[in-house]
Formats: C-alpha cells, sequence, structure tokens
C-alpha cells in the first residue's frame, strides 16, 4: 500500500507496509471515534488556534534553537540544539499532552490515561489534565516507578493517580498493556493519551502533528539565523519515536537534510538487552500496529534495555520504519557509556544538563562527527532537561567512581568509537 500522499497515511493507517490498526474489536469504536474526532475537531481552525496559544502562554514556545559555541568548536562543524528541555516540565512530551487533552475535552470526555516510562510522559500527561480539568490515571511498570520516583511524585502532586505495572518486565510495554485495558473498560469517558507515535492508527499521525511544532520552528528559526539556509542534518533519540517524528516531519521533503535517528544499544556486550527495534528488529504486530519491533524468532517481544527509561522499548512508530524502509531516514545506535559521555560533556561544555535519552542524540554526533560534512550544520533535538535522571547517573557514579572522568576526559567526543547501523 502506498500512502496517499509523502506523509500522510492510507485511510486504515498505513505507512508503505507499515502501521495500520491491530485492535481487539471492543478498541474499534473508540479508535474510529478518535479517528473522526482527529478528522473534524484536530483540523480545525478553532482547534489548532487555541492549541498553538496554550504553546504560546502556557509551555513557552517557541523553544529556542541554541547554537553551542563550544562544542562547535571542537567538532569543527556548526552544533545547535533545539531546546525541548526548556518547555513546561521539561521535555517535549508536552506538546503532545497538550494536544490530546485539549481533543479529549472537547470530545466530551472527562477522564484521560496514560502509560510512561520516564515518567515524563505522564508529568506531562498529568500536567494537561490539570490545567483542563480532566481526572487522570497514569499506569508505569514497577520498575520505572522506583527508577523516576521523583516523576511519581510530581505526578501525584499534580492530581494524577499512578497505577505501577507489575507483570511482565515491569517496563514500558507492560503499562502499555493495562492501559489498553483500561481503555477497553472505559471507552465512553476516557480517552487514552498515547505518548508517542506508536499503537493503531490514528495515534502515529495525531502524536506525529502535535509534535511536528519541533521541526517546524527549528526550520524557521535556523533559516532567519543563516538568511534562509537548511541544516545538513537533524538528529534526534528514538525511543517510541515521537521527538524524532517532531524533529523530522518539516524536514522530510527538504532531501539535501539528512534525518537521522538513534537508538538506544545497551551495554553492547554480545546478546546484552538493548532498544534499537530500527537497527535490529524485525516487523511484526506490537500494540496495535505493525512496526519493526524486538522478537524472537516465535514471534515472543523480547526484553529491552537502556540506561535511559525513556527510550527503553522494543517497538518503534511505524512511520519510522517506512522512513527506514525507503532509505529516507537513517538509523544508528549508541551504547549506554556513549551516552553517558554526552551527558557529561554537554554538562561541562555547555553548562546544560540534558536528558540521558536526548544525550543519545547528541553522543551519535559527537562520536560521527567525521560523517558529517566539515564546517557543516547539524541540529539536535534536545528532548528533554536531565533532572529526572540525576538518580541513574549518581549509581553509574557510585559502581565506578572513575566513570565520569574516565568516560569525559579518555574517551572525549570525536575520538569515542563509531557505532554501526
Ligand atoms: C526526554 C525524553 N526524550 C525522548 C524520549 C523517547 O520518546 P520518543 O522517542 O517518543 O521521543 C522520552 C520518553 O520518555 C523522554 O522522556
Amino acid at each position: 500500500m502506498t500512502p496517499k500522499k509523502d506523509t500522510t497515511p492510507t485511510d486504515s493507517g498505513y505507512y508503505g507496509e507499515f502501521g495500520g490498526r491491530f485492535v481487539p474489536e471492543l478498541l474499534m469504536p473508540p479508535v474510529l471515534e478518535l479517528t473522526r474526532a482527529a478528522q473534524e475537531i484536530v483540523a480545525s481552525k478553532e482547534f489548532q488556534d487555541e492549541f498553538t496559544a496554550i504553546l504560546r502562554d502556557y509551555v513557552g514556545r517557541p523553544s529556542a534553537l541554541y547554537h553551542c559555541p563550544n562544542i562547535s568548536r571542537e567538532l569543527g562543524l556548526e552544533f545547535w540544539l533545539k531546546r525541548e528541555d526548556l518547555n513546561h516540565t521539561g521535555a517535549h512530551k508536552i506538546n503532545n499532552t497538550i494536544g490530546q487533552a485539549l481533543l479529549t475535552k472537547k470530545m466530551g470526555k472527562p477522564r484521560i490515561i496514560a502509560e510512561t516510562g520516564a515518567g515524563q510522559h505522564g508529568v506531562a500527561t498529568a500536567t494537561a489534565a490539570a490545567m483542563l480539568g480532566l481526572e487522570c490515571v497514569v499506569y508505569m511498570g514497577e520498575i520505572d516507578v522506583e527508577r523516576q520516583a521523583h516523576n511519581v511524585r510530581r505526578m501525584e502532586l499534580l492530581g494524577a493517580t499512578v497505577v505501577p505495572a507489575k507483570n511482565g518486565t515491569k517496563t514500558l510495554k507492560d503499562a502499555v498493556n493495562l492501559a489498553l485495558k483500561d481503555w477497553i473498560a472505559n471507552q465512553r469517558t476516557t480517552h487514552y493519551c498515547i505518548g508517542s507515535v506508536i499503537g493503531p492508527h490514528p495515534f502515529p499521525e495525531l502524536v506525529r502533528d502535535f509534535q511536528a511544532v519541533i521541526g517546524l520552528e527549528a526550520k524557521e528559526q535556523f533559516a532567519a539565523r543563516t538568511m534562509g539556509r537548511l541544516p545538513d542534518a537533524v538528529v534526534a533519540c528514538v525511543g517510541g519515536g515521537s521527538n524524532a517524528m517532531g524533529m523530522f516531519h518539516a524536514f522530510v521533503p527538504e532531501t539535501s537534510v539528512r534525518l537521522i535517528g538513534v537508538e538506544a544499544a545497551g551495554t553492547g556486550e554480545p546478546g546484552c538487552y538493548h532498544s534499537s527495534s530500527l537497527s535490529q528488529g524485525t516487523p511484526g504486530v506490537f500494540q496495535g500496529t505493525l512496526t519493526k519491533l524486538l522478537q524472537t524468532e516465535q514471534g515472543q517481544i523480547e526484553p529491552s534495555h537502556s540506561v535511559a527509561p525513556g527510550l527503553d522499548y522494543p517497538g518503534v512508530g511505524p512511520e519510522h520504519a517506512w522512513l527506514q524502509a525507503t532509505g529516507r531516514a537513517e538509523y544508528y545506535c549508541l551504547k549506554d557509556d556513549r551516552a553517558l559521555n554526552a551527558f557529561f560533556v554537554l554538562c561541562r561544555k555547555e553548562g546544560i544538563i540534558p536528558a540521558l535519552e536526548s544525550s543519545h542524540a547528541v553522543g551519535w554526533v559527537l562520536d560521527n562527527a567525521d560523517r558529517l560534512p566539515k564546517g557543516g550544520n547539524v541540529i539536535v533535538c534536545l528532548s528533554g532537561r536531565g533532572d529526572k535522571d540525576m538518580g541513574i547517573v549518581e549509581e553509574v557514579l557510585a559502581k565506578d567512581p572513575s566513570a565520569y572522568s574516565d568516560i569525559y576526559s579518555a574517551k572525549y567526543a570525536v575520538k569515542g568509537p563509531k557505532e554501526g547501523k
């Protein structure tokens, strides 16, 4: 099946061979209701005006496009950051939750549910729900509840109920399963606010369109600073893929711009768990969509891992699978220790504490500057801030107090090993 035009999926939500709606019969009514709402409500001028005003006045958009002088000098290229970490609540997730919460209200539903890994999407949903007067329940893997205790407390302060998923790997995919069950049971009153460009149609398109503001702003801001030019590459980390799709969308038609997505390679040891669904996964159906995922030959979902909780997911949005299949976007993976290296580099060189998720995108550029044009312009999506990851970083340093100085001094930047596709 071919998409209707470049990036619009078919009516049943296909991007090439990927996407679609693989849901039990019981979920078809709310999924179809959402499809109609996306076409009628989200597309209306009234909705778009209200959405844009909230992003401006409440979220703080446009977020800055920052040229990093120190890293640029060291790498020999112009290194820019799209500062989604400066958004209200500290990550790109808020763009999408404001959109979906506003839609929930306009659909006349009083309750919103969500799943969260790193906790950023949960905090963003709880925030949007509080602001728009919706009841909010957030599902979260038990392990993530422990890893991201600070974000759990934030959600509770914002009035949300946090429900831990105690089954399976006790991470994001188990939280999604609980949320889907809740949606089936409460579909008349409840909207399921999916946190990435995943799930059955129309979610991948809906979430992408709410996140597309990232790339649209970056494109305009970059052009304004460079007398109308385009960057050579835009780079973003890929968990489910929403910050990357948001960043890529405006640039997809600009074929001179390389679109680079960076997945998590985990420890990189043979047989280790990782989260590189595009680089190392195979096509299959997962949580309502046909996409690339980590599975055994028998089709069992494999556990995933990343030092960055928000990347710890065994699937990826179907539009990414399609962009990879068509060759329009390139996807690489980066190991935990290289992401930590980038975390420290950004702290010390630019005074910015990045999320460990975003550190994967930064780290790929630090380690692969020689794959990019000398003196060229690269925009990295800094999807979130790293306060939420202080516990993880401290744990790494507690296990190996020399990790920071080793990583930072010995393996800094372009001297690091290259990651393969
Ligand atoms: C800061 C941050 N960046 C990136 C991600 C990964 O999600 P996505 O690939 O949908 O942008 C997360 C997920 O929680 C996140 O919190």
